[in-house]
């Protein structure tokens, strides 16, 4: 088996230490919309003391159907406004952007923040739990076109059958109507699919998608008659985030978890997402991204 693929390289780590850091310093977490509001409802159980800095792209959201180009563009000023903020780590919390701009926003960055994205821990679990195994994979065109889960996986050489299949609508029509009844509908057709009749895992390689998790498991069970699992890297993700601070000695053990919330277009269904998850306390900013 092939030597486990490191997310953060030595390269990366001695540009990071020439900036002086404190484990004090937020992280900063972006997706388009609701959807990274997973990962960060993560976060918070797996490290309450840190501050969080969360910006949703409300105005271009859904990035799945957008060019790479654009995506990238979107995430380098995305990452731009959270160093603004000295963030110590920036977290891609959408695999549409992790997948199109992960190595660019790197660049980018150049040292001054860690910068991790949602794929590569995903992985990583994938490689210790369902080596051998037939996996689907479900997520924005933008995420299966690109092939990275594909191309990562046969890396790792760990012997899983990865089938990826586009379930496009699915991010927009979450952001719109949450876990709403109006989701089965386009479940039925999605899930309905023969080639997934033979998986042993399901990845919901789209952040927005633990929302309707068990809906899906629900609707494939319907039409494979048998549950599988299903796998929701939020845990997944906010797991690496904290070993990767305990790496580099940038813990936060003593903050207060402060939370603010940015959006480039203010919309309700965010308000009130973000409320179902975090309370009626919480900090909701309008901070537009220049095009
Ligand atoms: N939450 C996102 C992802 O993980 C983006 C969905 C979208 O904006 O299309 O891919």
């Amino acid at each position: 088996m092939a030597a486990r693929r490191k997310t953060i390289t030595q390269d990366d780590l001695k540009n990071f230490m020439t900036t002086t850091h404190t484990s004090t310093q937020p992280i900063g977490i972006f997706d388009s919309g609701i959807g990274g509001l997973t990962v960060v409802h993560a976060l918070v159980q797996a490290l309450p003391k840190e501050d969080l800095i969360y910006f949703g792209d409300t105005a271009h959201m859904p990035y799945g159907d957008k060019p790479t180009a654009t995506i990238q563009s979107y995430a380098v000023k995305i990452a731009h406004m959270l160093l603004q903020q000295e963030c110590k780590l920036i977290l891609i919390a959408c695999n549409s952007a992790s997948a199109a701009a992960y190595e660019l926003v790197k660049e980018y960055v150049n040292g001054k923040a860690i910068v991790m994205n949602v794929i590569d821990p995903t992985i990583h679990f994938l490689q210790s739990t369902h080596a051998h195994q037939s996996v689907g994979l479900i997520g924005t065109r933008q995420t299966v076109n690109s092939h990275v889960y594909k191309r990562k996986i046969d890396e790792l050489n760990c012997g899983i059958h990865l089938y990826s299949y586009p379930t496009n609508l699915l991010a927009s029509a979450i952001e719109e109507f949450g876990n709403h009844p109006v989701i089965d509908a386009i479940l039925n057709e999605y899930l309905s699919q023969q080639e997934l009749s033979t998986i042993d895992a399901l990845v919901l390689a789209c952040t927005h998608y633990p929302v309707i998790k068990e809906s899906i498991a629900k609707q494939y069970k319907k039409f494979h008659h048998k549950s599988i699992d299903i796998i929701d890297s939020s845990n997944i993700v906010a797991k690496a985030v904290k070993q990767q601070l305990e790496d580099s000695e940038l813990l936060n053990q003593h903050g207060i978890g402060k939370k603010q919330f940015y959006v480039s277009a203010y919309t309700e269904t965010f308000a009130a997402n973000a409320k179902i998850f975090f309370g009626d306390q919480l900090s909701l900013d309008y901070y537009p991204l220049w095009d």
